[in-house]
């Protein structure tokens, strides 16, 4: 028996490899799978060594042998993954060949475990719920891949907010600034230019990669700390920072006062917050899209003020800057100026512990 599937990807043989490789390596490591490519490539799983890699030929194919069973360790099968050309890019087949009996399939429990363990899943992710939520992460809620990385490295349709934050903030040398939800740390970058000490957490991998790459100088001059991490349990002692900043994060945050909790026990006293998020007019705008519109909480100003009192922060209130002039500047095209006229564009919550 074998099982096969395929997808037509629009990018030539070499690019379809490449990008197979990358993808495969990081979806397998959340599933707790070890991909180590190359030609002395294997798959570790555990201790135990699933898949050995027995050819690698760039752009064509790769071959492994294939333990789907440790407990039967003479059940070896192939796990193939071939790219073919096709009209206008590459055909990737993945076929695992060969399999013998690992079920002790009297009664075909195989039925039973297709279904449950490759079509079920399969159609799930072909569903609306499960599509949504995967381009919502990729994307935003935690972005990964070369799009993401691109998007966030010059996040163009962000400076606006940046602008905003960091007039508020009157950042000074003697600052320590502590961003959460850093993204590919183009805010960083510019607040750093006021001479102050920050540090920043994202729970992507690939955006705090991204955060490294864009900060590679202020992280040379010990002027900066970029960690992997949650809003929600926040790695670093009380009272340590002088000003905190989240943008384009809360309505993604799934326990929002937890989140500014943690961001107020950071706090040193006195210290001070701004945090931007879009309005509810913005839904379905090129700035927040279906699906991910859907899936991100736009939050009434007096809620955000109620939360961060509840969170502890003493003096609360919201701005509505003019965020067209700054949108102007950064070089946003003028069809898309209208994202940012009027209140629409998004409000500052600006809080401060006494
Ligand atoms: C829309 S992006 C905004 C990135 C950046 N602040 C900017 O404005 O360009 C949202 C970011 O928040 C991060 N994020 C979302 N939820 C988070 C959480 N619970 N803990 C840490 N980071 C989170 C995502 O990984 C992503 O980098």
């Amino acid at each position: 028996m074998s099982v096969r599937i395929s997808v037509d990807l629009r990018l030539d043989q070499s690019a379809a490899f490449e990008a197979l490789v990358e993808e495969l390596t990081t979806a397998l490591s959340r599933l707790g799978m070890e991909f180590q490519p190359g030609a002395d490539g294997r798959v570790m799983e555990g201790g135990f060594e699933v898949g050995r890699v027995v050819r690698w030929q760039p752009s064509e194919a790769i071959i492994l042998e294939w333990h789907a069973a440790d407990w039967e360790p003479v059940d070896v099968t192939s796990l193939e993954l071939h790219f073919e050309p096709v009209e206008d890019g590459t055909r990737v087949v993945l076929e695992n060949r060969g399999w013998g009996n690992p079920l002790g399939d009297e009664r075909n429990e195989l039925a039973g475990w297709f279904a449950s363990e490759v079509a079920a899943p399969l159609l799930s992710a072909m569903g609306p719920r499960r599509l949504g939520d995967w381009i919502t992460d990729r994307r935003a809620r935690c972005p990964s891949g070369p799009q993401g990385r691109a998007t966030y490295r010059d996040p163009l349709y962000h400076r606006p907010n940046f602008q905003a934050i960091l007039a508020v903030l009157k950042l000074r040398p003697d600052d320590y600034l502590l961003e959460v939800g850093c993204g590919g740390g183009a805010f960083l970058h510019d607040a750093l230019e006021s001479g102050c000490k920050a540090a920043a957490i994202d729970h992507s991998s690939d955006m705090v990669k991204v955060a490294h790459e864009v900060n590679h100088e202020a992280i040379q001059q010990n002027r900066l700390e970029i960690c992997e991490g949650d809003a929600g349990s926040l790695p670093y002692l009380d009272g340590i920072f002088t000003c905190a900043v989240m943008t384009g994060v809360f309505g993604f945050i799934s326990n929002p006062l937890q989140a500014l909790s943690e961001i107020r026990r950071v706090l040193a006293p006195g210290g001070r917050f701004v945090l931007f998020t879009g309005s509810k007019e913005l839904r379905g705008t090129p700035a927040a899209p279906e699906p991910i519109a859907s899936r991100l909480y736009f939050y009434e100003p007096d809620e955000l003020e109620e939360l961060a009192r509840k969170a502890g922060f003493g003096k609360v209130h919201l701005e509505w800057p003019d965020f067209e002039p700054l949108a102007r500047a950064a070089g946003i095209p003028e069809e898309h100026l209208e994202l940012f006229k009027g209140r629409g564009g998004g409000h500052l919550l600006v809080a401060s512990l006494v």
